[in-house]
């Protein structure tokens, strides 16, 4: 039994056993395996990040975010502004304690270079149901862009432990069909 001593104390001195070598073996080539793979996806992976990225202050990412909000806010939504920039131009996102800020509404079909940094320490940013996942850090502005392809409204959730309120940091990104929404309007006035 487990909870007994081995009967040779000295088990280290023991031969070991053929099964148990030949698994330490498979696991060991499965990991450089692995390993190997860490490098290779980088080179043929589909999924790899925009490795733009700036040095940035907290305060003055915050100031950024903050103007670009002010200046393309067209409602609020519990007292978080909902943001629709132009098509096609620089997004400005922040994590902070414990919320992701502000609501982006995006058009289908358009590239967007997304600006993300945080403004504390180290939040996730994970955008679903479609399970995009970037790691954002204060002093680092992380550039990705990004093309919408459905209309919708997705979740971002925070995926890196962040303190108390990290199983409530949200945030929210619409994406609306403007052509979709002009064919709907001529169909309803019946032209
Ligand atoms: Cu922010 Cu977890």
């Amino acid at each position: 039994m487990a909870i007994t001593p081995p009967p040779q104390k000295i088990w280290w001195n023991e031969p070991i056993e053929k099964i148990e070598l030949v698994w330490t073996v498979v696991a060991f080539l499965w990991g450089l395996f692995m390993f190997g793979f860490m490098i290779a996806w980088h080179f043929i992976g589909q999924q790899n990040l925009n490795k733009e990225a700036y040095r940035i202050t907290p305060s003055n990412y915050e100031a950024k975010v903050e103007a670009f909000a002010k200046k393309f806010t067209v409602r609020e939504e519990q007292g978080v502004p909902v943001v629709k920039p132009p098509a096609g131009t620089d997004v400005y996102i922040l994590g902070r304690l414990w919320q992701w800020w502000p609501i982006l509404e995006l058009e289908k079909g358009t590239s967007y270079r997304i600006h993300i940094s945080t403004l504390d320490w180290m939040h996730g940013f994970s955008l679903q149901p479609v399970n995009i996942n970037i790691s954002a850090y204060p002093g680092y502005e992380h550039v990705i862009t990004l093309t919408p392809t459905e209309s919708g409204e997705f979740g971002i959730i925070c995926n890196e432990f962040c303190g108390i309120g990290h199983h409530v940091m949200t945030g929210k990104i619409y994406v609306t069909d403007q052509k979709r929404a002009e064919v709907d309007q001529r169909l309803a006035a019946g032209r």
